[in-house]
């Protein structure tokens, strides 16, 4: 991970806090550490097209989801709604370089809030909740254990002595 970079977007995150005129929201919390990221996005019509004037996000206490949801709200702009669905969680925090495998569920749940924003039909009024980052298993046991727990409703860890 580049820590410079992690630290420049710490040190002076863009687009941070609530966006009251904002077209769309959406929330993803991950069950991994119980942080949460809201993201809202604006839209404007350039040339005929309807693209992403503007996004801001808030996350609670993660710094590297504090990190990349500030690197993603600059990457999207100018970005339509579908441009914006095909950006996976690795290009949204490609500036920082890869993630330790204990982090990537932070890069996901900002890509899990962005596309809850993108897909929010009617705005601001119904925020889209969702609980599951887009990629189900994550590379790590804790990640895959959470995932499981997301699809069984529980998980039941037996420690053998
Ligand atoms: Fe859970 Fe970063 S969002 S540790």
């Amino acid at each position: 991970m580049n820590e410079s970079t992690l630290q420049t977007a710490l040190s002076n995150p863009q687009n941070l806090g609530e966006m009251p005129d904002a077209d769309a929201v959406g929330t993803v919390g991950s069950p991994d550490c119980g942080d949460m990221v809201r993201m809202w996005l604006k839209y404007k019509d350039q040339d005929g097209r309807k693209v992403i004037d503007k996004a801001s996000f808030q996350s609670f206490g993660c710094q590297t989801a504090i990190a990349v949801a500030s690197l993603a709200t600059e990457l999207i702009r100018g970005k339509t709604k579908e441009e914006a669905l095909q950006m996976s969680a690795a290009e949204l925090s490609a500036p920082l370089g890869p993630l330790p495998p204990m982090k990537i569920h932070c890069g996901q749940m900002v890509e899990g809030a962005l596309k809850a924003a993108l897909e929010a039909e009617s705005g601001v009024a119904s925020p889209a909740l969702s609980t599951s980052p887009s990629q189900p298993l994550g590379p790590t046991l804790v990640d895959s254990l959470n995932a499981a727990g997301k699809t069984a409703g529980k998980i039941k860890i037996v420690l053998e002595s």
